[in-house]
Order: structure tokens, then C-alpha cells, then sequence
């Protein structure tokens, strides 16, 4: 491993298969869940390159409280193995680490009317799913386990040490993991689901017990040809979520 430590960006290079470096407003654009991948490998150099972009992120005090768990081949296919015998048997854990949003019966307006949307548009208008059917809807889930067959998969994990103010470091380098892809001409999906299956993820990966496993992420290229790439969201206008004070023109 590389343990230089860098004080600035190396200046940006091309990754093969990249159509052209997006710039930011292209990459945060074009950024989406991506849930089908083709097989087309990424080489590791590539990988260690939008790490060593999304370690540019801001953390406090510039912790950089994060840790990633890379997974290729043969190790993401036991990892897969693994995390899907645990999900047939036991559904999930129990108890969560940390729970990333509430259970069902727990969320509250806007938020549940626009979760609602987004499965409805995924698995009613993407896949043809009925809201009754729990089987095809399970069979779909269980796809995040092979990173949607994408060829590298990421877990994401932050030091307990610094909690909360961690998992917004976290969710900074996520993005910027997600958006340095983008500009690579690459994809992504962060996924949650990794974590109703913390003590596989712990024991697999030999991941310290100091460390909070925050999400996973797919990373690849999309398979533009597949259902699912059909999938979109949309986003609520800015006078929503926004309140501006001063007189600024
Ligand atoms: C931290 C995090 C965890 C997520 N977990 C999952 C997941 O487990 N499975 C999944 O298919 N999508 C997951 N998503 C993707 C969201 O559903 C998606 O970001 C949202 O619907 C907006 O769509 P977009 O990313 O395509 O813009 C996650 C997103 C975030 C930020």
C-alpha cells in the first residue's frame, strides 16, 4: 500500500473508459443510485485515485475519521455468500449499530409521502413490482448484497471516537466519493442494506469493533441497457427547503 500521505490533488487524469472530465455541475447532475452494472472491471489504481480525491473532503479538524474496505473477485463473491445466507436465514439483525432511517411505522410527513414515491416508482414503475409482493420485492433487496453486480464494492466505516460529529464526515466523503466517479465516468449506489448485516461485514473484514460501519457503496460501470437504469427521482424546488434573510438582489 501507498501510505504517502498528500497535501494537494494530484492533478486529474484520465481513467480509462471516462467519456472526459465532467465538471462539478455535470457530475452532482448526473450523479444516480446506480442498481445494474455491467461487469467491466475497474483496476485497483483507478480505485485508490478516487479515494485519494474523496480524502480531500472536509472532516473536523481534519480528522478524516473514515476508513473504506475494498472488495473485488473472489472476496466480494464470499462477502456476497456470507451477507446472502445471513439475510435467508435471519432476515436482519435485530438490532442495528445505528439505525440510518426509522422503521416503517416510524416515518412522518414529508418524508414518508416522498419514501413512498421513491418505492413506488422503483418497484411499481422500474420493475413492475405489486406493493403485495413481498417475494419479488425481497428478491430485488437481496441484489444489494452483490452490489448489484457491480465489479468493486466499498464498506464504508468511521472511528466511534468522534461520533456524530464522524458521520458527517462520512457523509461528506461519500459524496465526494460518488461525485470523483462521476467524473471518472463511473457509477455508484450507496446502500444502506449493509448494515442490517454489521456482525458479517465485522467478522469478514476483520473491522475493530472502534469502528462504526456507516453504509456500503457500489462502484462500476452502469449498465445502461438494464431496466433499472430507466429508474429516476426528482427533487423538491429550493424555496421548499430554503429561507434567505438580508436583502441581497
Ligand atoms: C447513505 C445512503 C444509503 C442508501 N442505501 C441504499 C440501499 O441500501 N439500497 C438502495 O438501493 N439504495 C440506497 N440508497 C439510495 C437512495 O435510495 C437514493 O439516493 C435516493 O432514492 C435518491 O436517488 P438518487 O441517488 O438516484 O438520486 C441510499 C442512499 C444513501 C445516501
Amino acid at each position: 500500500m501507498n501510505n504517502v500521505t498528500t497535501t494537494a490533488p494530484r492533478a486529474t487524469r484520465a481513467v480509462p473508459g471516462a467519456k472526459g472530465h465532467a465538471t462539478v455541475e455535470q457530475a452532482l447532475l448526473s450523479r444516480r443510485s446506480v442498481r445494474a452494472f455491467l461487469p467491466t472491471p475497474v483496476p485497483r489504481r483507478d480505485v485508490e485515485h478516487l479515494l485519494e480525491l474523496a480524502a480531500r473532503s472536509a472532516s473536523n479538524s481534519n480528522c478524516q475519521p473514515w476508513q473504506v474496505h475494498v472488495v473485488t473477485g473472489a472476496a466480494k463473491s464470499r462477502l456476497t455468500a456470507a451477507l446472502l445466507a445471513a439475510h435467508d436465514s435471519e432476515g436482519r439483525v435485530s438490532t442495528r449499530e445505528y439505525n440510518y432511517q426509522p422503521e416503517p411505522d416510524g416515518w412522518v410527513e414529508p418524508f414518508h409521502a416522498r419514501r413512498r414515491a421513491f418505492g413506488e416508482g422503483l418497484y411499481g414503475r422500474t420493475l413492475g413490482i405489486e406493493a403485495t409482493d413481498s417475494a419479488a420485492r425481497v428478491g430485488h433487496h437481496r441484489r444489494n448484497y452483490d452490489f448489484f453486480g457491480a465489479p468493486v464494492g466499498i464498506i464504508l466505516t468511521v472511528s466511534r471516537h468522534t461520533l456524530d460529529g464522524a458521520l458527517v464526515d462520512a457523509g461528506l466523503f461519500l459524496q465526494a466519493l460518488m461525485l470523483a466517479a462521476r467524473g471518472a465516468g463511473l457509477d455508484t449506489c450507496p446502500q444502506a442494506a449493509f448494515i442490517d448485516f454489521y456482525p458479517v461485514l465485522r467478522e469478514r473484514l476483520d473491522i475493530p469493533d472502534d469502528q462504526l460501519i456507516v453504509c456500503g457503496l457500489a462502484l462500476g460501470y452502469a449498465d445502461p441497457e438494464h431496466r433499472l437504469s430507466k429508474h429516476s427521482t426528482t427533487r423538491e424546488a429550493v424555496a421548499s427547503f430554503a429561507t434567505f434573510y438580508g436583502d441581497a438582489p
